[in-house]
């Protein structure tokens, strides 16, 4: 089971939202493995941001990163597909493969136990945002984890 997280640089908010995810899983000895990728190609090969990187240690997370660009294949590839915002969503939708994998693309914060909404992206932002995006990740990510647990249960 293969899980991508998507969002614009791939340096920020989808590296975060893949190292929860493989953090959480680790934790709770579940087979899935989460990958993330940007729909822009401006950081390709670039490590996460720095402010991700302090997020996530601070948290006991770990993040072991090289930003890459979403392709087609991604589509084909992944069961699931969550973009962080609808700008993201609407470029996942754009690609070829996306017609026929139509049902693996969700908006991360369907998952959101606080309420619908998109991860803001905080690249202009302050380490302040960078921890609410994280909070608003681990509770989403931890209701997905949930429901995958309880499926495979059923
Ligand atoms: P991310 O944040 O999509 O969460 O990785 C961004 C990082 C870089 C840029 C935009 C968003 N940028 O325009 O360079």
């Amino acid at each position: 089971m293969k899980v991508l997280f998507v969002c614009l640089g791939n340096i920020c908010r989808s590296p975060m939202a893949a190292a929860i995810f493989n953090h959480k899983v680790q934790q709770r000895g579940l087979p899935y493995q989460g990958d993330s990728c940007g729909t822009g190609d401006y950081h390709i090969g670039a490590p996460a941001d720095h402010r991700t990187l302090t997020v996530a240690r601070k948290n006991g997370v770990q993040v072991n990163h090289a930003a890459r660009q979403l392709s087609n294949d991604d589509l084909e590839e992944f069961d699931y597909i969550f973009a962080m915002d609808k700008s993201n969503q609407f470029n996942i939708q754009r690609l070829p493969a996306a017609q026929e994998n139509k049902h693996k693309i969700r908006l991360m914060r369907e998952y959101d136990p606080k309420g619908l909404g998109e991860v803001p992206d905080p690249y202009h932002g302050t380490l302040t945002d960078f921890q609410d995006v994280f909070e608003m990740l681990d509770r989403s990510i931890d209701r997905f984890i949930n429901e995958l647990q309880s499926k495979s249960n059923s």
